[in-house]
């Protein structure tokens, strides 16, 4: 006699298939375009999984962004350079299967656009035709201009992504706040038109003044994502684990926590094993019980089989 439930052995408190549906209209490049002109404050976040990106879609938020930050946060990388066309693919993926109305957008990694534009416009075909994405962001300027233009002519939507950009590390000297000096002030603003001209449809401002951020703002048609770059922007963007404290170190001076996952998780860990340790998980009501019938027979069987061993 089989003991297997007729479910297979699920348990029976299994969730079912994921299936979610749309909770608010899509959000587009136009969407993100109308706001700027209405404007009304653009938000984004990063989300490298399906559960998180499943809680940031549903929480309302415009876009979402498959960063390359991706390298610091959950692969344990010191800087954002190591980060593959092939682990940005996956994660990408994964952010796609439990999105339905913001916006998604794939970081193009170190190296998948630094060689050769041609490359450049494969790398951002395939997160559009593998991974599902809906545009690219690509970090630089100016020099970036017919990279831009020919990606856009490969029907993929553009955010670009000035001021300390963290690609540049090596370049840069390290993570240094741009945009302190007139003529560095002068190459962003430079940056900033040469991509808007070229048609991004937005463009992240990282580490800058906010003063330069509000003249950037002012002088491009497509909309501003700040990140440490002041309230002037047309939107903000932050790394999910920073706002949940997941990331180990200080934050940054622009970084607010609005929660506390790294307490929240080691709690819940903590009480598992406590609770492991001293038997009291998995108490009765957590375990799955024989069938009336199959128990007595089972104990019948037990009773004759101790009975056999007494007379011997
Ligand atoms: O990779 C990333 O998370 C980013 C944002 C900080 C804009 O590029």
């Amino acid at each position: 006699m089989s003991v297997i439930p007729s479910n297979g052995g699920q348990p029976t408190g299994a969730r079912p298939a994921t299936r979610i549906s749309a909770i608010r209209p899509k959000v587009t490049t136009s969407t993100i375009f109308e706001k700027k002109q209405r404007r009304e404050p653009i938000t984004c976040l990063t989300a490298y999984d399906y559960a998180t990106a499943r809680l940031v879609d549903q929480s309302g938020i415009d876009m979402i962004l498959v960063g390359d930050s991706l390298a610091q946060v959950v692969l344990g990388y010191d800087n954002t350079l190591p980060v593959t066309m092939d682990e940005m693919l996956h994660h990408t993926r994964a952010v796609r299967r439990a999105v339905r109305s913001a916006l998604l957008i794939a970081d193009m990694p170190f190296g998948a656009y630094h060689e050769d534009e041609k490359e450049g416009v494969h790398n951002a075909v395939r997160f559009v035709k593998e991974a599902g994405a809906e545009a690219v962001k690509l970090e630089g300027g100016a020099q970036r201009v017919n990279l831009v233009r020919r990606v856009l002519d490969a029907e993929v939507p553009v955010m670009g992504h000035i001021g300390l950009t963290p690609q540049s590390l090596h370049k840069m000297g390290g993570y240094k706040v741009q945009g302190k000096d007139f003529s560095s002030i002068e190459r962003l603003i430079k940056d900033a038109i040469a991509l808007d001209r070229a048609g991004v449809f937005s463009i992240v401002l990282e580490g800058v003044p906010r003063e330069v951020a509000e003249m950037i703002t002012k002088e491009v048609s497509a909309p501003t994502i700040g990140i440490g770059a002041g309230p002037g922007c047309d939107g903000q963007v932050l790394v999910f684990h920073d706002l949940v404290n997941l990331t180990f170190h200080e934050p940054a001076k622009f970084v607010r926590r609005y929660g506390d996952a790294a307490a929240l998780i080691s709690n819940a860990v903590e009480q598992f094993k406590a609770d492991v340790e001293s038997g009291s998980y998995p108490s009765d009501a957590e375990s799955y019980h024989l069938p009336k019938e199959t128990r007595a027979e089972l104990e019948a069987i037990l009773r004759r089989k101790e009975m056999k061993a007494y007379a011997k």
